[in-house]
């Protein structure tokens, strides 16, 4: 990835769609259910002006007198919620005004992320000619009882049908997203649904253990989770199966064919900058002498009225604590160098923090890179807490 040029650190886009037909027992994500249309044209007004707000932020933030010009991002991503409930004319729309405001550098990786209930060919065919170059496909799982159980609007076969859809539209670059440790999952359905979904020929898989959140239905009214062992030969047999089949983890929780890697999640993972904006967005900005973070109104309905922003500088402590939490979630871990240019601060404050993860054979320091091991990659929040 090249670097924005005011802090040679690479410069993404999420963009919240904060509506869905209907809401998940175990989302805790800010989604909210529609009963008619979305908003689609007061939506864009609204985005345009909080990113035009967000340009003229990084500007203050770099002491730069005047706006910086149509600013570099290297990724985008539309994230939800449903952003596949908007029409592609709206995505066509939304992508020619951000070209007004941006630069989209070379190879910019643009994705979308869409529930297999509300595709046609026609909305995937319109996505892609719009410039939408990566599908992010929730399935799920390809169960129906499953699917019924996480309350989803779509069946197995619609996602069959959306991800042929999508090829046939031109997509090459497709994920999609699984969930395991179902109530009622038994291993071989666990196993199942990695099969099917290995079938299809995605380029990435991600592959993420239900968790109970609290502020959802699953949480008021838990459904039985399988036990322990269960979960654990879930884990175990499915990684092994997506190994075998050459997609290759790099994070916790996802999974790509080679070179397949989601470039705007590793800039996360890597603590790069992003521009956050929509309905409870969040953003990261850097500047020689801080890094921010921004969130923006939560409520749909008063983020269409106004578009706030709560910004806050985030302190060394965090930093560090932040960096390591994002970057310690990659199989490859980072380098020190990496950590100086992102966080601003020396190295030398990692060091107590190393040698106790050696120590306990949840890091390890290959040449110049800081690699989690297998154990550290499981008990992550453990390894996290030997930090002080
Ligand atoms: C931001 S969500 C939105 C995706 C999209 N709206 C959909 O559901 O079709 C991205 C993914 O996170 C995963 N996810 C959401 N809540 C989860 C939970 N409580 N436990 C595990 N995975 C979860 C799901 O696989 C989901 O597709
Ligand atoms: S469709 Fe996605 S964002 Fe919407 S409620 Fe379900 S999991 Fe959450």
């Amino acid at each position: 990835m090249s670097s924005n040029q005011y802090m040679n650190v690479p410069l993404s886009l999420y963009i919240h769609f904060p509506w869905c037909v209907k809401k998940c027992p175990y989302c805790d994500f800010n989604s909210h259910e529609t009963s008619g249309a979305v908003p689609e044209a007061a939506y864009l007004d609204a985005l345009e002006t909080d990113l035009i707000d967000d340009i003229k932020r990084l500007s203050a933030l770099n002491k730069q007198s005047t706006k910086i010009e149509k600013p570099e991002i290297q990724t985008i991503f539309m994230g939800g919620g449903t952003p596949s409930l908007f029409s592609a004319n709206a995505i066509q729309d939304l992508l020619n005004r951000l070209k007004q405001h941006l630069t989209f550098a070379i190879n910019i990786e643009i994705t979308i992320e869409a529930n297999p209930g509300t595709l046609s060919f026609e909305k995937l065919a319109g996505y892609y000619q719009a410039g939408i170059n990566r599908l992010s496909l929730g399935g799920q799982s390809f169960n129906n009882q499953h699917l019924n159980l996480l309350g989803r609007i779509h069946s197995s076969s619609d996602i069959t049908t959306a991800f042929e859809n999508a090829s046939r539209a031109g997509f090459k670059n497709i994920n999609l997203d699984l969930m395991h440790g179902l109530s009622q999952q038994t291993i071989s359905n666990a196993i199942n649904d990695l099969q099917q979904a290995i079938e299809l020929q995605p380029t990435h898989i991600s592959w993420y253990q239900l968790t109970i959140e609290p502020n959802t239905r699953f949480y008021n009214e838990p459904p039985r989770l399988p036990t322990d062992d269960t979960l654990w030969e879930i884990y175990q047999t499915g990684l092994n199966l997506l190994a075998q089949h050459g997609f290759h983890r790099y994070e916790v929780s996802a999974f790509s064919q080679s070179g397949q890697q989601a470039k705007h999640n590793v800039n996360y993972w890597l603590f790069g900058d992003y521009i956050g904006i929509g309905a409870g967005a969040h953003g990261k900005l850097s500047s020689a002498e801080a890094i921010i973070r921004t969130a923006k109104t939560r409520s749909p309905k008063d983020y269409l009225k106004q578009q706030k922003c709560k910004s806050s500088i985030i302190d060394e402590k965090s930093l560090s604590l932040e960096f390591l939490m994002n970057a310690l979630r990659l199989n490859e871990g980072f380098t020190k160098r990496i950590y100086e240019q992102r966080t601003g601060l020396n190295a030398s404050r990692l060091e107590n923090f190393l040698t106790a993860g050696m120590t306990k054979g949840l890091l390890q320091q290959k040449h110049d890179k800081i690699i989690p091991t297998a154990l550290g990659i499981q008990y992550l929040n453990d390894l996290l807490m030997l930090f002080d």
